[in-house]
């Protein structure tokens, strides 16, 4: 029923564990079928819908996927770690980590211009697949995290579907699309009957250039440390609060600016961090959640006194539109 390119019109939705242990089975044998003995290359971000690719894969096929999970940087704390974790330490993956922080950084350091940074961001992170890929032998298939939605978005001309990833064009792969047919709340309930944790499973989303977007202008270390600090804060903040997985995106960001402040008697001239929680259904019209005053003076408190660099903490009550989500 779930061997298919198109999701059917009759499709019952996926809302239970019953029903997602069916497609799993189904999704095994259908995996199985396509890829026999062969092996098939998955890039592994830690995201909901590549994350259940792999798990999904790792039962159909166990160490015939190889998985690649690259560290660009950008990520946010504790993110790779999870990965190998949840991967290869508890699921016996056979996992490829790959730590191109160097590499990415480097390539981005003085770049000011958003479109630029991510360019080089997308760019960067195919030519480290790319060289990952080449450095396997007898691959024949690449796993890829398409949701319905995307195929839908692509028909429509919205976006483009991010098909085979744009690689070179000596690495032609066949594709296996697993959650091809999903909508993402099916992919979750997937994910939890694969076992996957719940912060993996009910994940916000993460934009594909990361925390890039974030440290808006060119990338300094020690402000994207900034970004990556004060954003655990917050989202350990928001969980302890019973807010994540309620409020759709909840995030901070560190601009490029300093302003004068004061700390134990002495001037400071240190960033502000601005902390933006939105909700939406669609992401194309985007409203703000409201924080209690009690949680956004423990957050200042907390950010300004465990961040380094970081002497004010701002709140964005802008919707969009016009604001975007992202600040770049
Ligand atoms: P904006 O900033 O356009 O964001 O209002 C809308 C939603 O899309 C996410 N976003 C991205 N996701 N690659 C992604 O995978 C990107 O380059 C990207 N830019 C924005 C953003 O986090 C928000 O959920």
């Amino acid at each position: 029923m779930f061997n298919t390119l198109v999701r059917p019109d009759d499709m019952e939705r996926i809302t239970t564990p019953a029903l997602a242990k069916v497609f799993i089975d189904e999704q095994i044998a259908n995996i199985k079928a396509q890829v026999g003995d062969k092996k098939v290359l998955l890039a592994l971000s830690g995201g909901v819908d590549s994350s259940v690719v792999a798990a999904l894969l790792i039962k159909a096929i166990g160490q015939n996927l190889v998985c690649v999970h690259v560290n660009h940087g950008l990520l946010r704390k504790g993110e790779p770690e999870q990965v190998i974790q949840v991967f290869k330490n508890e699921m016996n993956a056979n996992l490829i980590y790959v730590d191109a922080v160097d590499r990415f950084l480097d390539k981005l350091a003085g770049v000011t211009d958003p479109e630029q940074k991510r360019m080089i961001i997308g760019g960067e992170f195919i030519e480290v697949f790319a060289e990952e890929a080449r450095k396997q032998d007898g691959i024949q298939f690449l796993a890829q995290g398409t949701i319905w939605p995307d195929i839908l978005e692509s028909e429509a001309g919205i976006k483009a579907h991010h098909n085979a990833g744009g690689l070179p064009e000596d690495l032609s792969f066949e594709l296996v699309e697993p959650v091809r047919i999903l909508f993402k709340d099916e992919v979750r309930v997937v994910g939890k009957e694969l076992g996957l944790p719940d912060n993996m499973v009910y994940r916000q989303p993460f934009p594909g250039p990361g925390l890039g977007v974030r440290c808006p202008g060119a990338i300094t270390r020690d402000r994207l440390e900034a970004v990556r600090e004060s954003d655990a804060i917050l989202r350990e903040e928001f969980a302890k609060n019973g807010l994540e997985g309620k409020v759709w995106q909840y995030f901070t960001v560190v601009p490029d600016f300093k302003s004068t402040g004061v700390k134990n008697g002495k001037r400071t001239f240190d960033w502000p961090c601005i902390i933006r929680a939105i909700n939406t259904t669609d992401v194309m019209e985007v409203t703000v959640e409201h924080l209690s005053n009690e949680l956004i003076d423990h957050l200042v408190q907390r950010i300004i006194s465990e961040v380094p660099g970081i002497n004010r903490v701002l709140f964005d009550y802008t919707p969009k539109p016009p604001a975007t989500v992202e600040y770049e």
